[in-house]
């Protein structure tokens, strides 16, 4: 595997692949690699004869210094597992080759950053993804780029961003990935105790209870998520926020109509899990 460190060094490996007429692919990742992001490499595979995995934990994201200082990481391993998914290239950055001094630019998606994370993270957390994610496709500048729909928020302020900035990237979005309990592939689920292990599953089961609630029919938003508002509270698990809301605008909805994103967070001890799943329901209920 190929581990570039400066932005010269990408972009003549990248300048290489184009000449060899290869469409380039950009998966980027803040590394502790699991199964959701290799199949994001899989994916980048599958589209581009040339890919990218970036790896760089990002400090203008973090708000608290201690959960930037205990992130996981090893890049050895990430750079192996990469590899094993089909990527060419790993670029893994100094934070001074990313934020050089007098590094004084940032990018703000207004709308879609305010609510859910953003407010429980406050304003930092989406200004630094967008301002990251903007540098490494400006440095990388692939014909896609790949990311989650774990993170439902994040995935949409970096769909608007581009849209907005008329940046010529296709961006996909791919599926959640989960352990056979259902519990959402993170980074920090092995920061998670023993006893929050067992409890983590219940953030799943609270979700798809939710969809199962709109499948038999339900279209009050307060009425379907009841039952996983049950099976969070027999947890001991109080959520930060629970919601069912538009997963074009995030705006809460009192109705279940449409495309309909059912998002929660929760801290199980002192570790923060996010989760989501995105509900259909026909626009007029019957
Ligand atoms: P990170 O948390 O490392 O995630 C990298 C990518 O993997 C993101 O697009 C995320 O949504 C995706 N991902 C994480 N868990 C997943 C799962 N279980 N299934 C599918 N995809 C999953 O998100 C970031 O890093 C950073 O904010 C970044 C975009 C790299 C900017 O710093």
């Amino acid at each position: 595997m190929i581990v570039a460190r400066t932005i010269g060094e990408l972009r003549g490996l990248v300048a290489s692949a184009r000449g060899r007429g290869e469409r380039v692919g950009l998966v980027p990742t803040m590394g502790a690699l699991h199964e959701g992001h290799l199949s994001l490499i899989r994916r980048a595979r599958e589209r581009c004869a040339y890919v990218v995995v970036s790896l760089f934990v990002n400090p203008a994201q973090f708000s608290e210094t201690q959960d930037l200082s205990r992130y996981p990481r090893d890049e050895g391993r990430d750079a192996e597992l990469a590899e094993g998914a089909g990527a060419h290239m790993l670029f893994a950055p100094t934070v001074e080759e990313i934020y050089p001094p007098r590094f004084a630019t940032t990018v703000e998606v207004f709308n879609v950053s305010e609510s859910l994370e953003g407010a429980i993270r406050g304003p930092k957390h989406f200004r630094g993804v967008a301002t990251v994610v903007t540098k490494l496709l400006n440095i990388t500048q692939p014909d896609a780029a790949y990311f989650g729909q774990k993170d439902a928020q994040q995935a949409l302020l970096i769909q608007r961003l581009v849209r907005d900035l008329d940046m010529p990237v296709e961006i996909e979005v791919c599926p959640t990935v989960r352990e056979p309990n259902g519990l959402a592939m993170s980074s920090r689920n092995v920061l998670l105790d023993a006893a929050a292990r067992r409890r983590a599953p219940v953030l799943s089961q609270a979700l798809f209870a939710v969809r199962d609630a709109v499948a038999s029919g339900e279209r009050d938003t307060r009425r379907a998520l009841v039952a996983g508002a049950r099976l969070l509270a027999d947890a001991g698990i109080e959520p930060e926020y629970f919601a069912a809301v538009s997963s074009e605008t995030l705006r809460p909805m009192e109705t279940i109509a449409g495309e309909v994103l059912v998002v929660l967070a929760a801290r199980l001890g002192d570790v923060r899990l996010i989760d989501n799943v995105l509900v259909h329901a026909p626009e007029s209920a019957t």
